[in-house]
Formats: C-alpha cells, sequence, structure tokens
C-alpha cells in the first residue's frame, strides 16, 4: 500500500512532506508527488520512479506554502505513470486528492460522471473519487467537508484520503476506513501521515483516525467528525515506538508482519470479485475471455519458486473443477528447452514481482507461438502484467520480505476464484458446489486470522527443532505442493536442507533418510487421502522419526502419532492450501529467528529474481 504525508502549520510544508515520503518508501511504491497551497494557488508536482525523482522534477519550481499533502502511491488502478500518479486535481482545478486504497464501485460513479461531462486525465479510481466530490459540493453548494460525507456514504472500498481545497488555503480534510491514518499534534500545526514514522520526530502525541472517521485540520485546531456528522473526541497517544520499529507496523520484521496481514490481504484480493451471498464471481480478465478460456485444450502454468508451487496447487484445482489438461512449468526449463505450444494455448503465467527473468523470457516465447497469456501478478504495471493478454492482480500490497508468503496465499485465492470461474462457466461444477466453495472462500480471512491467533505454539514447535540438520515435508494431493513449499520457507530462512515430497512416494527411497534425528512435518488435515497419510504417518513413527503435523481441529488421530501438531480450522480440501501454509511459514520464521537469522534479508537472496 502506498504513503501519505500531510501539514498545516507555520513551517515549509514541501521539505517536511518529501523527508516524510521518504521515510515512508519501505512501504513500496511506484511514483509519488506533492500538492502545495500558497498565495498563487494550488501546485501539484508529482513523477513515476522514486521520490528522488519527483525532487529532481521540481528543481526551480516556486514550493513555498505552509500546507501541502504527498504521496507515495501503489498503483492499484492504472499502471504506474506520471498522469496515474497522485495528488490528483479536479476538475474545476481547486481541489487535489491523495488516497490510499481501493474505490471499489469507482466504475459505475465514473459512468455517472461522464454522462454529465467530466473528464478524466488518468485511469485511476482516485480521480473518479475526487470528482465526484467536487460535483457534489457544486450540486448542493456545500462545504468541501460535507461533499466529502455524502460523497463517502455512496461509495465501497477502503481509502485514506488527504483534501485540500484552494478556496480554504490552511485546511486539510481528512478521512478513512480501511487504511491508516495518523495525526499528529504539534503547537499551532498538525502533521498527518499513514503511520507514525514521518511524525515523530516533531511531535509524540498522536491521534489513530477509526474506520468512518472524517478530520478538519487546521493550524490550531482538529475536528474529528463521524459519517453523521457527530463530533467524535479526539483520542491523543504517546508515541513509544522508536522509528525502526514503525516501519514493521510493531513487529520485528516484514516477514512476520506480512504474514499476520494475511487475514486482511486475502480479503483484499477477494474484494470486489468474491460475491458469497449472490454466489457470484465477478473478475473481467475473464470474462472477457471466457470462452478462450473454456475452450482451452490445455493450460499450461509458467513460475518460479513459491508462485511455482501456487502453479502446481491451481493443477489439481482446475484440473478437478474444469476438466482441463494442466501442466505446470518451471520457466528456467521451458525458456531452454523447445516446448510445444500451440496458438489456443492458454498460459497462466504467476509472479509476485511481475519482474522475474525467466519467467518473463518463457512468456515472451510463448506469445511468439500464439499462446495467450493470463497472468496473476503483485505489482501492477509490471513487465508481466504488461505483456499479458489479460489477468488478475493479487493486491497484496507490497511484500518486503524476501520469502514470499502473503503474495502466495494471494495467488492462491486467485486462482480458485479463476478456476471456479471457468469451471461454472464450462458447466463442470454444480450449482450447489459453485456456492459451497464460494462460501469457504469467503471464510478463509477469519479462519487464517484464528491460525494467527494461535502463532505461539508454532514458535514452541520452532524452539525444539530449530538445531535439526535436515526436515522432510509430506503432503498429499492439494497439499502436496503445500509440503514443497514448506520446505523451500525453511531452507530460504534458516538455511536447514529440507525437502518436500508426495507423502506417498517416502517408500520409493526417502524412506531411508528417516531416524530419530529427523522431523518430519506432516500435512495431515482431514480430506479423501486422511486415511492414507495416516498409514505415512505410521511408517515413519515405525522409524522413529520425529513427526511434526498439521491437523484439522478435532481429529482424534493424527495428534496421537505426532510428537508435535497445530491444529487448524476444518476447510474443504480444495481450499485447505491457503490454510495449511500458514502454519509452515510461521515455523521458518520461528525457526529461523531462534538462530538469529536476518529473515527479510536471507543470504545469498533477491527478492525478484530479474538476472538469468
Ligand atoms: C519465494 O519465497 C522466493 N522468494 C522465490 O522462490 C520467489 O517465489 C521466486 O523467485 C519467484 O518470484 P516471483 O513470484 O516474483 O516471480
Ligand atoms: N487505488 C489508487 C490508485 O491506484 C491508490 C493506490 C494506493 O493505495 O497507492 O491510484
Amino acid at each position: 500500500m502506498c504513503g501519505i504525508v500531510g501539514y498545516t502549520g507555520p513551517r515549509q510544508a514541501y521539505p517536511l512532506i518529501i523527508k516524510g515520503l521518504k521515510r515512508l518508501e519501505y512501504r513500496g511504491y511506484d511514483s509519488s508527488g506533492v500538492a502545495l497551497l500558497n498565495g498563487t494557488g494550488l501546485k501539484v508536482f508529482k513523477k513515476k520512479g522514486r521520490v528522488t525523482d519527483l525532487e529532481e522534477a521540481v528543481i526551480g519550481k516556486n514550493l513555498e506554502a505552509n500546507i501541502g499533502i504527498g504521496h507515495t502511491r501503489w498503483a492499484t488502478h492504472g499502471e504506474p505513470s506520471d498522469r496515474n500518479a497522485h495528488p490528483h486535481s479536479s476538475a474545476s482545478g481547486k481541489l487535489a486528492i491523495i488516497h490510499n486504497g481501493i474505490i471499489e464501485n469507482y466504475a459505475q460513479i465514473k459512468q455517472e460522471l461522464v454522462k454529465k461531462g467530466y473528464s478524466f486525465t488518468s485511469d485511476t479510481d482516485t480521480e473518479v473519487l475526487l470528482n465526484f466530490i467536487e460535483d457534489i459540493q457544486k450540486n448542493n453548494s456545500c462545504t468541501l467537508e460535507e461533499a466529502l460525507r455524502i460523497a463517502l456514504k455512496r461509495v465501497s472500498g477502503a481509502y485514506c484520503i488527504l483534501l485540500i481545497d484552494q478556496d480554504d488555503p490552511t485546511t486539510i480534510v481528512a478521512a478513512r476506513k480501511g487504511s491508516p491514518l495518523v495525526i499528529g499534534i504539534g503547537k499551532g500545526e498538525h502533521f498527518l501521515a499513514s503511520d507514525a514514522s514521518p511524525i515523530i520526530e516533531y511531535t509524540k502525541e498522536v491521534v489513530y483516525v477509526n474506520d468512518y472517521e472524517l478530520a478538519i485540520v487546521k493550524p490550531d485546531e482538529l475536528i474529528l467528525k463521524n459519517l453523521g456528522n457527530e463530533k467524535v473526541t479526539p483520542y491523543i497517544t504517546k508515541l513509544d515506538m522508536e522509528l525502526a520499529a514503525i516501519e514493521k507496523g510493531g513487529y520485528d520484521h516484514f516477514m512476520i508482519k506480512e504474514i499476520f496481514e494475511q487475514p486482511s490481504t486475502i480479503y483484499d484480493c477477494l474484494r470486489g470479485r468474491l460475491d458469497a451471498e449472490a454466489g457470484a464471481i465477478r473478475m473481467s480478465g475473464i470474462e472477457k475471455n471466457i470462452e478462450q478460456l473454456k475452450n482451452a485444450n490445455r493450460i499450461m502454468i509458467i513460475a518460479c519458486g513459491t508462485s511455482w508451487h501456487a502453479g502446481l496447487v491451481a493443477e489439481y484445482i482446475i484440473e478437478e473443477l474444469c476438466r482441463i489438461p494442466v501442466e505446470v512449468e518451471y520457466a528456467s526449463e521451458f525458456r531452454y528447452r523447445n516446448p510445444i505450444v500451440n496458438k489456443g494455448d492458454v498460459i497462466i503465467a504467476i509472479s509476485q514481482s511481475g519482474e522475474t527473468a525467466d519467467t518473463l523470457v518463457a512468456l515472451e516465447k510463448a506469445k511468439e507461438n500464439g499462446a495467450f497469456i493470463f497472468g496473476i501478478v503483485n505489482v501492477v504495471g509490471s513487465s508481466i502484467a504488461r505483456i499479458s493478454h489479460a489477468g488478475a492482480y493479487t493486491h497484496a500490497g507490497p511484500e518486503i520480505g524476501v520469502a514470499s508468503t502473503k503474495a502466495f496465499t494471494g495467488q492462491l485465492a486467485v486462482l480458485f476464484m479463476v478456476a471456479l470461474k471457468i469451471a461454472q462457466e464450462k458447466g463442470t461444477i454444480s450449482t450447489e458446489r459453485f456456492n459451497n466453495l464460494v462460501n469457504e472462500l469467503s471464510e478463509i480471512p477469519e479462519k487464517v486470522d484464528a491460525i494467527l491467533k494461535n502463532a505461539e505454539e508454532v514458535k514452541k514447535i520452532a524452539e525444539v527443532y530449530k538445531n535439526a540438520s535436515d526436515f522432510l515435508f509430506l503432503g498429499r494431493g492439494y497439499n502436496f505442493p503445500v509440503a514443497l513449499e514448506g520446505a523451500l520457507k525453511l531452507k530460504e530462512i534458516s538455511y536447514i536442507h529440507a525437502e518436500g515430497y508426495p507423502a506417498a512416494e517416502m517408500k520409493h527411497g526417502p524412506i531411508a533418510l528417516v531416524d530419530d534425528t529427523l522431523p518430519v512435518v506432516f500435512i495431515a488435515t482431514k480430506d479423501t487421502y486422511h486415511e492414507k497419510i495416516v498409514s505415512n504417518m505410521q511408517e515413519i513413527k515405525a522409524r522413529r522419526g520425529k513427526i511434526i503435523s498439521i491437523v484439522t481441529e478435532g481429529d482424534e488421530v493424527s495428534p496421537g502419532l505426532s510428537d508435535h501438531y497445530f491444529s487448524i480450522p476444518p476447510a474443504d480440501e480444495l481450499i485447505a492450501p491457503i490454510l495449511t501454509v500458514i502454519p509452515l511459514q510461521l515455523l521458518s520464521y520461528y525457526v529461523g529467528t531462534a538462530k538469529g537469522i536476518d529473515v527479510d534479508k536471507p543470504r545469498n537472496l533477491a527478492k525478484s529474481v530479474t538476472v538469468e
């Protein structure tokens, strides 16, 4: 998600805002901008790229101002570009806005505004919101605050927004729902930001704005109201975190912060697409290409690393639900062999960064042969997103930790929806099963939250096994790829050798590894394979292997065979991987930190492998 900074008071706003945006760079972004109000009116400067690029672009400009708003954008609607960067100016040129979040119903609002004669300079949902607000202000001859309140009653989605108005050159109007907003209380001045890191050097007295609250902020006055126009008493707290801790939201590492973000990032991924009440999935990238997708002779999935594991899960799901043959290819292998790719073949490309060199080159090769590319990417406007004919973003927000966690579960959520949507259109799934799975998917964020509440149990298990020299991860069916992912996470983060295997494969050789020093992690949740997994656990137990198992709450068999176990909520086996991976992410994190490793930057690894 992006960064927001605002200031009103006696200081020069521009240098303070730029410094604040740099404090928020850790959140990840693709462009930045600043809007300033001074005697000569509203000035907006914005630029794709780094904050330093913005600084270069404004050299020589008149930046005098005692009020301003600044933004680092993480694009969700409209690729990264100068014109899509924030702040956006309204049609009249009098208002400027910055926004963190997603306006879900922006397309409908945009249609209404276009009919009224509005035109737009960007592809963003944010510009639509701004002109909606201005349209209300004009038609009701009301204040900016009142227009905002009326607009927000119509808008759905997540937002933290700051607005400034040329006709009221000391006031910032702000509102939040779902995206954070902190207001620093100074003497005759106020600071606003996405978190306290741009504020802490000026004041430690802050107000955390709550959802559905508006703030009217002047140099010497802060008024909080709810959407019902009732005043709310600001609750002032004293900051006790150091800067470094603030960037990680109070967590020790970005990786654990991102693991704990998953209830909301999965919800963001489903938002606007999964409608459990209506029993519907809306994905324009699928709908516009449904004939090609549902009539595909085969689907190839091309990816690397954790994204490749997501592809393996998808293979099981798409073949089960859509009855279309699926092949999952390592991009690095695909690109160098002479693969058979026919016109009309469908390729699903999976990538968090959207910049992985092997995946990008493999896709270019496939595209030359006439394949249709559907991209599932986290970074909006990235190279893989741009080379794809269609796609769906995972909306997991910037993933800073090198080990992919929230992006993986975002990929699974998108892949589940893609498979369900195609199966529904193909008629290879009953309405009842479709509705059941849609409901199951809608319950995932709260089930992930429930798992994370017991994270300390995983930490205790990690303490016991942190000095092991090898691990085995075993799973069957939909959970076999999760076993591979668990092994990869542990390798990456703790430098312990770990292998993932189909549990039934043990008897074909790997069981020779088993002795009383070898921890074996079983994904033993209740599903059609459970009895077989129990047999595999008994095989390991008979050879004195140490068993750690991920079990379904209420399972009375697997825990009895385990040295340690961790229970997760029940879920349809097809969707279970999005839950079973969570304790494995935690296990790798707690083993790595117990070994004193910098888990955000593990040795030899890069966040995005943009080289061969
Ligand atoms: C996963 O934890 C690793 N960081 C790595 O395997 C990663 O998944 C792989 O490099 C693919 O990256 P991408 O998803 O950005 O294409
Ligand atoms: N949805 C807005 C956009 O795409 C804001 C994204 C953000 O949070 O930075 O411009």
